[in-house]
């Protein structure tokens, strides 16, 4: 497999061709932003943890039946994933208060949630992401409603897998996004990374957090609590 041109560079990630139509090459950056890119900062190997953490979540979810675009590690920060054309949403499961939802609905940080709260944005770089619902979806013609109900139900089914799998390592899964594609012949997959930059992770007995907030929210030692989660999880017994 030989890296081809460079197809798209986001704020993690640069996206390469491969030999194949069907495939590309995914690489992460060190490179950190927040706060819709106001914020940013270079953190050192956490491309690695990122690359490493996405492949064992998303193979463990390939296992379990959960269709989604990760084909195998190609190095420390470079992976091949199936080509998908990226449905400009973001998928939210929360499972306790925090972030932008205790801003917006005045709870309290930590609050759990009797069932899990499932929420769309817009993926749209000037308009800030918007929270959207489902006829801003089906009026701005993203997804059809089938599909829009296919992504939530996958959502929730990998919100109780990743629960399970987190909770052995004595991790809270307070919540996450996701990222979905279609591939060339029409099926959804679960695409993009999930990883401490896309989900909040806490330690099950000391509340320590363990995410991308130490980095929002200038905590420090953001490396080393992504590596941590890397190492709870297996570590190299992945590689
Ligand atoms: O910021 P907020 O509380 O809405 O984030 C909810 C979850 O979605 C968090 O785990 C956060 O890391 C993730 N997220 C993300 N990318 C965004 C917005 C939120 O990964 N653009």
């Amino acid at each position: 497999m030989n890296r081809g041109n460079l197809l798209y560079e986001g704020k993690a990630k640069r996206v390469y061709q491969t030999d194949r139509e069907d495939q590309v090459w995914v690489e992460y950056k060190d490179d950190a932003t927040a706060f819709n890119g106001e914020k940013k900062a270079v953190i050192d190997r956490k491309g690695e943890w990122n690359n490493r953490i996405s492949a064992v979540f998303f193979h463990y979810l390939k296992e379990r039946g959960v269709a989604n675009h990760f084909i195998r590690l190609l190095s420390s920060r470079e992976q091949l994933v199936k080509h998908v054309s990226i449905i400009p949403l973001e998928v939210v499961v929360r499972n306790r208060a925090a972030g932008t939802l205790v801003k917006r609905l005045g709870l309290e940080a930590g609050q759990v949630f009797p069932q899990p709260v499932v929420e769309f944005y817009y993926k749209d770089d000037a308009l800030g992401d918007p929270l959207i619902n489902e006829d801003h979806i089906r009026l701005l013609n993203l997804a059809t409603p089938e599909r829009v109900e296919e992504m939530k139900q996958t959502a929730l089914t990998v919100n109780q897998l990743l629960t399970e799998l987190l909770e052995q390592h004595q991790i809270t899964l307070v919540d996450f996004k996701l990222e979905f594609g279609v591939d060339a012949s029409g099926q959804l997959l679960l695409a993009d990374e999930i990883s401490p930059d896309t989900c909040r992770f806490w330690d099950s007995r000391t509340g320590k957090v363990m995410d991308k907030d130490r980095f929002r929210r200038d905590l420090g030692d953001v490396e080393e609590a992504y590596q941590e989660i890397w190492n709870r999880l297996g570590g190299e017994a992945h590689v």
